[in-house]
């Protein structure tokens, strides 16, 4: 028996007015999207803009519906959207933001583990990292460098 140490390196940033001006117009169009959500059961909005290798940005927000687990998540509305559009095209980045009408959210709110599995799926079919950040309605914003270092030991086609 051995035990084995490992490291994951994340950024914090204070504030949007940190990112760089490409990744910084990336979170407002995740904004853009999460002020467009559709949900009305939770009034927890999240916005997921994706940033493709031909600089497409294709987003998502969530979708919920009177049947509860019918609904989905922003993250997987926006990498279902990439997957079918743009099924050649590698992703680059992924912003995340989430609001609710009953609080202010100045946390960062990281994706689901439901949306972890489905973005991994992309990361592992394109063999390169994808590259988070994501925050709440305002303030402090976490970047990880891939889904990896959100989901370690995770299941994937290999082992089927
Ligand atoms: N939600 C997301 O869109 N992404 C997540 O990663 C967590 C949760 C949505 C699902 C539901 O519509 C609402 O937030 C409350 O759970």
């Amino acid at each position: 028996m051995r035990k084995i140490q490992s490291t994951t390196e994340f950024t914090l940033f204070e504030n949007i007015d940190e990112l760089d001006i490409v990744v910084k117009n990336l979170m407002n169009e995740a904004v853009n999207a999460r002020k467009k959500a559709y949900a009305p059961y939770s009034n927890f909005n999240v916005g997921a803009a994706i940033l493709l290798d031909n600089n497409q940005i294709v987003t998502g927000n969530n979708q919920e519906n009177a049947a509860f687990p019918s609904g989905l998540c922003a993250e997987r509305v926006a990498i279902f959207n990439a997957g079918a559009n743009y099924p050649k095209n590698k992703i680059k980045t992924i912003a995340i933001s989430a609001s609710s009408s009953k609080h202010k959210v100045i946390n960062p709110v990281g994706p689901c583990g439901a949306c972890r599995q489905s973005i991994a799926e992309y990361e592992n079919k394109q063999k390169q990292p994808i590259v988070i950040y994501f925050m709440g309605e305002e303030g402090q914003i976490i970047k990880v460098n891939s889904l990896k270092d959100l989901l370690p030991f995770g299941f994937d086609g290999s082992l089927l």
